[in-house]
């Protein structure tokens, strides 16, 4: 592990300067190169770094400036933010309603803002988000993580634009229009991207049942879920994630209940591994998005958003009780790849995703390492299960923070255009 790691950090170092811009290093100035270069040689730790670049190609050479928005720190700032919404937004799920579900913390959770190293991350406006997105159409895609950042848009929306229509657009899990300026935004549910489904043994044999399988759940790496299979043309704006479901030993259990993955209808012989998987699907969905979606259409990807357990995983007693965010130390500790912890996936995950999207036209939404501190801001055990919910988020919280991300990235996208 300690080897694999150290090969990460190793390339991690070599591309960073050169991967999501190597079409615009003509236009780059001699002090951006500078800049960069000072960058990669602070010292590196052992995570994931993307960098957005903000640049006016209409005018090279003047408004070159970088910032890696996952650099950075919480800052308490209890005067800096009024909350954008609050518990009485009808579509907080219950269990992420932290508020409500008198969580000790939960009115203290949005008095962090988070302050990236280089630059600064401001709150977006949701009056001017919705002018200014007038006439577009916005999908979430993926799990319930994905959700919580779609509900967070919306109840930060609808807080100063009420007039609305609730329906499905496309096939979504749920959607809403808002009507006076006619931007809507909908969620497609899928866990895996790809359409899967419960595999059972055929009695007159073949491939995976003369190697023995009897139960499992069938992946078609080829197939985007029905969920979402017409979002990318009927959308403008598509936010994918995934990840969680693929570390999921309790549904798909590698003994009993394993994925089992398919490729044009065959099953992939010799077996795969989920992580083998997972780069699969990955590449098949990227290039179903890209050849589906209209151009001009902007895509991103959000890497994976961490849990936070503590004295177990989740069915193992593990919990979340912290009432602030981790320091840098915590976080290496609970997250690094070399100590190999409960909540080890974040990192693993995100390796696979930034390798698939390479070359893609994606962009990615880097929301890992700023969650990462964040232990204080799950529900814990004001979800109302049997065990602690430390994997999702409670809102109002930090996916506010993601769509400022969102919303940042693409207002320089939306000028660059
Ligand atoms: C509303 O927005 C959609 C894009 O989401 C667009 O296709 C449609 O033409 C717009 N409708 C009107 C009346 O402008
Ligand atoms: C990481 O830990 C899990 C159990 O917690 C174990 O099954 C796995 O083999 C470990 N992986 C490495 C690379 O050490």
């Amino acid at each position: 592990m300690a080897a694999r790691d150290h090969s990460h950090r190793h390339n991690h170092t070599k591309k960073v300067p050169l991967f999501p811009f190597l079409s615009l290093l003509c236009f780059i100035s001699i002090f951006l190169l500078l800049s960069l270069i000072k960058k990669t040689s602070v010292p590196s730790q052992s995570r994931q770094s993307f960098q957005f670049h903000r640049s006016d190609e209409s005018d090279p050479g003047v408004s070159h400036r970088s910032c890696d928005y996952s650099d950075g720190t919480w800052v308490y700032d209890p005067s800096a933010r009024s909350a954008r919404y609050d518990n009485t937004c009808k579509e907080i799920f219950k269990g992420w309603n932290c508020i409500s579900g008198n969580k000790a913390n939960a009115r203290d959770i949005i008095n962090w803002r988070w302050k990236p190293r280089q630059c600064d991350l401001p709150s977006f406006d949701p009056e001017s988000f919705l002018r200014k997105y007038r006439d577009t159409s916005i999908g979430f895609v993926g799990d319930s993580l994905n959700r919580n950042m779609f509900v967070s848009l919306f109840c930060s929306l609808k807080r100063v634009s009420n007039d609305l229509k609730k329906w499905r657009p496309a096939g979504a899990d749920r959607g809403f229009t808002f009507l006076q300026y006619n931007l809507t935004i909908a969620y497609h549910r899928t866990n895996l991207l790809a359409r899967y489904g419960r595999w059972s043994a055929n009695t007159n044999g073949g491939e995976l049942e003369s190697l023995g399988y009897k139960e499992g759940y069938r992946v078609d790496v080829d197939i985007p879920e029905g969920t979402w299979g017409d979002a990318p043309r009927f959308h403008d704006i598509l936010i994918f994630n995934t990840g969680h479901w693929w570390w999921a030993p309790s549904k798909f259990d590698p003994v009993k209940s394993p994925m089992l993955f398919f490729e044009r209808s065959q099953p992939v012989i010799p077996p795969i591994s989920p992580d083998e998987g997972l780069d699969i699907v990955l590449k098949h969905m990227v290039l179903f998005v890209e050849k589906k979606m209209r151009s001009g259409s902007i895509k991103f990807f959000c890497t994976q958003s961490p849990r936070h357990f503590e004295g177990g995983d989740w069915d193992q007693g593990g919990s979340c009780q912290r009432l602030k965010p981790l320091l840098p130390e915590q976080v290496e500790e609970l997250f690094s790849l070399k100590n190999n912890g409960t909540n080890v996936e974040a990192r693993l995950v995100n390796q696979h995703l930034l390798e698939a999207l390479k070359g893609s036209d994606f962009q990615i939404l880097d929301i890992t390492h700023m969650s990462e501190f964040r232990a204080d801001a799950h529900p814990s055990t004001a979800g109302g299960k049997k065990h602690d919910d430390c994997m999702h988020w409670c809102l109002p919280g930090i996916t506010d923070t993601w769509n400022d991300l969102f919303v940042e990235y693409l207002n320089n996208i939306k000028v660059r255009n």
